[in-house]
């Protein structure tokens, strides 16, 4: 498998917040690695430097094997990283064929001006969906008429079509339910086993699992974990993300006076349905 990037030691600080210090991580082709952490750990900070929306300010950076500084996401695209945000950047109103090129429109010359090929683009989007198995038959619907996970799919079938090597994706389950999620998953391994790399940022340790190779746990802005999937296991990693010293304090905080009952065990491993929730006031977020 070739390194599709790598990053040494990585820090960035906003002002005076240490948003990330000494991150390190390394992608490969057909690998998906998971970052894995609570709100505000910085993992939004991460794929926006690997993006290029963000520049490092300590740390080395690598894209196939070249040490790069990157100052736009234009430059990461033509060094095929794609990323897919959260809050993804469609036009509700076009249809799905539209978004699915937006920025990349395919025309022809006529009578010396330029008309977009929308047969051409709508023939093309089709075949790319249905190439990664995605099942959405009429390209013509307003994206804003798409459940999120469609759009998510959709997304990802971009990113593969339009050649991405490295396919970043900031949440892509966070607002969707389970088997929304089970979708979105399904097509995040069907990149992989295209050979790209893919960056799974993630909140909840189940959906890592069920797809990662490699898991780095972020808390706040320090690595507080790296593993290969061989070396943990599903429920190590639940109680890693979750905090398992963290748990006990809460637990200890939230107890009733005078019962010593406590409303969380911390024996028990995180409530699946609500992995790792913030329980860290210092780790709230300034208000802008
Ligand atoms: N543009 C910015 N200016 C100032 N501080 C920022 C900026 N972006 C992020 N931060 C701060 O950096 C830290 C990491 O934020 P980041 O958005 O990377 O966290 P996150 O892990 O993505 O959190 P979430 O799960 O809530 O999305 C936070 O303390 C945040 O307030
Ligand atoms: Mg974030």
């Amino acid at each position: 498998m070739t390194e599709l990037l790598s990053l040494t030691g990585i820090g960035k600080t906003y002002g005076t917040v240490r948003a990330l210090e000494d991150v390190s991580l390394t992608l490969r082709s057909g690998e998906i690695s998971c970052v894995l952490g609570d709100n505000g750990a910085g993992k939004s900070t991460l794929i926006k430097i690997i993006a290029g929306l963000h520049r490092h300010d300590e740390g080395t950076f690598t894209v196939a094997g070249e040490e790069v500084r990157l100052d736009s996401p234009r430059q990461a695209l033509d060094r095929g990283i794609a990323t897919v945000y959260q809050d993804l950047a469609v036009v509700p109103l076009m249809p799905v064929w539209r978004n699915f090129f937006l920025g990349s429109e395919r025309g022809h010359k006529r009578w010396g001006g330029l008309s977009i090929d929308a047969d051409g683009m709508r023939a093309t989007t089709r075949r790319a969906l249905a190439d990664m198995g995605i099942d959405l038959p009429d390209v013509d619907r307003p994206i804003g008429t798409l459940s999120g996970g469609q759009r998510q799919c959709v997304a990802i079938a971009r990113a593969v079509h339009f050649g991405a090597k490295v396919l970043v994706l900031d949440e892509p389950t966070a607002a969707l339910g389970v088997k929304q999620s089970g979708v979105v998953l399904k097509y995040v391994t069907a990149a992989r086993d295209a050979g790209l790399g893919v960056v799974l940022i993630t909140h909840n340790p189940h959906h890592a699992y069920l797809v990662g190779d490699h898991f780095t746990l972020l808390k706040r802005g320090r690595m507080a974990g790296s593993h290969a999937r061989a070396e943990i296991g599903l429920e190590q990693l639940t109680t890693e993300m979750a905090g398992g010293s963290d748990l006990a304090e809460l637990s200890h905080e939230l107890a009733r006076p005078g019962t010593g009952a406590s409303p969380v065990d911390p024996a028990r491993p995180a409530d699946p349905a609500h992995p790792a929730d913030p329980v860290d006031p210092a780790e709230e977020r300034p208000q802008p």
